[in-house]
């Protein structure tokens, strides 16, 4: 199939784009690098020794987006683009609206009028907000979202939805990712965030290559077995592999759909800083710090969903997850910077 995709620079575009190429698809990819770099699609090149299409531009400019797909011929998009950073997301409120919503409300158009009517979007577990009940199914009700940032995913998620029940034509597949960390085995591309990190195996490794001093765990008073929050970590390249037993679905027609990506296994923050430890024998300096606003005490998923219907399921663990984020890191220490 021939895929645009959005934010195809970024941590899980990127990693996204490997796993299309290797498939026989036909790529191309626009972002407008706000949190990205080129070196990234190089490196994506030099792992599948295949070429990368870019165009940089801001999905927000419709006229730039059309000139791309235009007579293209687009089967499907896959769209990541967007702004992530929840505490950011409090400070700029508008920007996030204007940036999330305002560029895919674009998109969807300028798809729509050239003849793609097939979206694979990137949501969140945080459209969960507190789960009553763990692991979290398809069906569970969405949650009061606590910032800007979620609160993107789920009117994203309700106007893809609208427009479906409006178009039958439309295919829409929601795909609620849980916390992706890892990085590819080859170490080439990884997550690198700006400044300092706001998730925890970023903090983690930065610690561990000497950037930080320690890891600050975010309470120890929370309802769970050490106290510390508990997560369902999935390794970036399942999540990338999803995205392509996703186009499946697409591909046969599935309408509306929307599917859980994790492992179905969650993990306190001691838990993940002990795996780190010994999957990659380095000593992790934390002390435990005040909660942070808006954290929850427990999420994972039940991804039993996107095994029967997908035929996919993660295959890696906590250990290859530690191991390959560490790999990425040594490797990179300064990101995509030379
Ligand atoms: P990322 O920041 O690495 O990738 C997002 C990409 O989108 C970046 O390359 C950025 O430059 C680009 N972008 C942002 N706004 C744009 C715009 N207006 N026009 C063009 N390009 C634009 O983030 P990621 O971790 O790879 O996340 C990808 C998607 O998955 C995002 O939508 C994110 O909200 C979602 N998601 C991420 C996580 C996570 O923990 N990483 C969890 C759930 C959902
Ligand atoms: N944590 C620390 N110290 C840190 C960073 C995080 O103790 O320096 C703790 C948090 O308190 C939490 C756990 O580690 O208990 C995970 O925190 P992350 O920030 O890595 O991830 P979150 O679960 O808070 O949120 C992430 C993304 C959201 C996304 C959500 C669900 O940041 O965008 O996963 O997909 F919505």
């Amino acid at each position: 199939m021939k895929i645009l995709v959005t934010g195809g620079a970024g941590y899980i575009g990127s990693h996204t784009v490997v796993e299309l190429l290797n498939e026989g698809h036909e790529v191309v990819v626009v972002d407008n690098l706000v949190n990205s770099s080129k070196e990234s699609l190089k490196r994506v090149e030099k792992i599948t020794g295949k070429k990368v299409p870019f165009f940089e531009l801001d999905i927000r400019d419709r006229q730039a987006l059309e000139n791309v797909v235009k007579g293209a011929g687009f089967d499907c998009c896959i769209h990541f683009a967007g702004l992530k950073a929840v505490g950011e997301s409090v400070s700029l409120p508008w920007e996030y609206y204007d940036n999330n919503i305002g560029g895919t409300l674009v998109l969807l158009d300028v798809l729509r009028k050239n003849g793609c009517k097939n979206i694979i979007f990137s949501s969140s577990a945080t459209v969960y907000g507190n789960p009553k009940t763990v692991p979290i199914t398809e069906d569970c009700p969405k949650g009061e979202c606590t910032n800007p940032y979620g609160e993107t995913k789920s009117v994203l998620e309700r106007i893809m939805t609208d427009m479906y029940n409006a178009d039958k034509e439309w295919n829409v597949v929601l795909l609620r990712y849980f916390n992706p960390i890892g990085a590819h085995k080859s170490g080439l591309i990884g997550e690198n965030p700006n400044g300092i990190p706001n998730n925890l195996m970023p903090y983690i490794t930065q610690v561990a290559v000497g950037k930080r001093e320690e890891l600050g765990v975010f309470g120890d008073d929370y309802n769970t077995p050490d106290g510390t929050g508990v997560r369902d970590y999935i390794h970036v390249v399942d999540l990338a592999k999803g995205h392509v037993k996703a186009l499946k679905a697409v591909e046969n027609n599935c309408g509306l759909e929307i599917f859980n990506l994790g492992t179905g296994v969650g993990y306190s923050v001691l838990d993940v800083v002990k795996a780190f430890e010994k999957a990659n024998n380095i000593k992790i300096p934390y002390s435990i710090k005040p909660r942070r606003p808006g954290d929850i005490d427990v999420s994972y998923s039940d991804p039993s969903k996107a095994n029967r219907v997908l035929g996919w399921k993660a295959e890696n663990n906590l250990e290859d997850m530690c191991r390959d984020s560490w790999n990425w890191q040594k490797n990179n220490p300064n990101g995509f910077e030379e």
